[in-house]
């Protein structure tokens, strides 16, 4: 990196678990912009593959692989085969997820299980296993977390159990991982414009006007917003920082819990 630009990653490695679409794929982008090889996988090849283009398109270094970050053995051989082109990974963003609205009486064990499967657990598989491909010392890991990590959320339940676990996967891997030059911190995003996530939360004009009422700085986040406090992460001025919690979110996360019901009413009735 250079010293007189901190968000010059020219020639650095990102890895982007998650990183075909929405806020990750944003991360991805600013990354490239900024001189960095980018490495992404995420389950759908059609979408791995447009990304992928996009990112090339602009002149950037990118290789993309579809992989479920549930399999193990698949994150392990996508990580093998990108270090392998690319080197050590500098950043890894670690991003999959899925969400949908169900109260904890209308979810079945599967349904719980996904969500905990896609969040928690592939976090774990994919921190634990790139760990050996991390630049040590150097590297810097950024978990993707969310809001209902702290805040007790109804028609949630799912998610907030796995960001929850995923929050404290960052901060015990932030004192393994200290000592060895690895730092691990999660962001936190609010509810960020035309994202797959905030349609499924709020999916009609009025929950979505609803949601940016109840964000103290009134209004929706941008993908550019998160992306840039990854790039802060990574960056020298980022280099005294592990084991955070940080939100981006206009302070939404300081206004409790928010009431989805007429978001779920809106979603069964199939309302946009
Ligand atoms: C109740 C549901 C359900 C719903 C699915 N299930 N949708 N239960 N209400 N609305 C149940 C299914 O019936 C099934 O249980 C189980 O969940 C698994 O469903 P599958 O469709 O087989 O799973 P899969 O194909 O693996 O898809 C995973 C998914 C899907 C999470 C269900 O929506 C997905 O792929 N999402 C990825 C994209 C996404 O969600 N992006 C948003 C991320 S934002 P049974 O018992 O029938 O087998 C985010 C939140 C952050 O993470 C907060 C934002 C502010
Ligand atoms: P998104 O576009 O759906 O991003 C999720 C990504 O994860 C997609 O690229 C998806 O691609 C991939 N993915 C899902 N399941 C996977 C699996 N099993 N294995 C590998 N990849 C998988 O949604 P988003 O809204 O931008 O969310 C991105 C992140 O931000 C998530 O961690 C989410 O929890 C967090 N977040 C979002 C908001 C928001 O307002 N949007 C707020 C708070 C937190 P495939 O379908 O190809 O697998």
């Amino acid at each position: 990196m250079s010293n007189n630009n901190p968000f010059d990653f020219q020639g650095r490695h990102v890895f982007v678990a998650g990183g075909s679409s929405g806020i990750n794929f944003g991360i991805a982008q600013a990354f490239a912009e900024s001189g960095a090889r980018i490495s992404l996988i995420s389950r759908s090849a059609d979408k791995v593959d447009a990304a992928v283009a996009t990112l090339q398109a602009t002149g950037a270094d990118a290789f993309g692989q579809a992989a479920d970050v549930r399999q193990p053995e698949a994150v392990a051989a996508a990580l093998a085969a990108a270090a392998g082109r690319f080197g050590p990974i500098d950043v890894l963003v670690s991003g999959a997820a899925g969400n949908f609205l169900a109260r904890v009486l209308d979810m079945s064990p599967n349904a719980f299980k996904t969500v905990v499967d896609i969040d928690l657990m592939g976090s774990f598989h994919v921190a634990r296993l790139a760990h050996e491909h991390l630049r040590q010392p150097g590297a810097c890991v950024i978990q993707i977390s969310a809001s209902q990590a702290f805040t007790p959320t109804p028609y949630q339940a799912h998610v907030c159990a796995a960001k929850a676990g995923v929050d404290m996967l960052t901060q015990v891997l932030a004192m393994e991982w200290g000592p060895q030059g690895i730092r691990v911190n999660s962001i936190v995003p609010g509810p960020i414009a035309d994202t797959e996530g905030l349609k499924r939360l709020a999916p009609t004009a009025d929950t979505l006007v609803q949601m940016a009422q109840r964000v103290p700085l009134r209004r929706l986040g941008k993908v550019s917003d998160i992306a840039l406090m990854a790039q802060w992460l990574a960056s020298d001025w980022g280099s005294f920082i592990t084991g955070a919690i940080i939100p981006v979110d206009g302070g939404l996360s300081l206004s409790g819990p928010r009431d989805f019901s007429a978001a779920a009413e809106a979603t069964a009735r199939g309302a946009r």
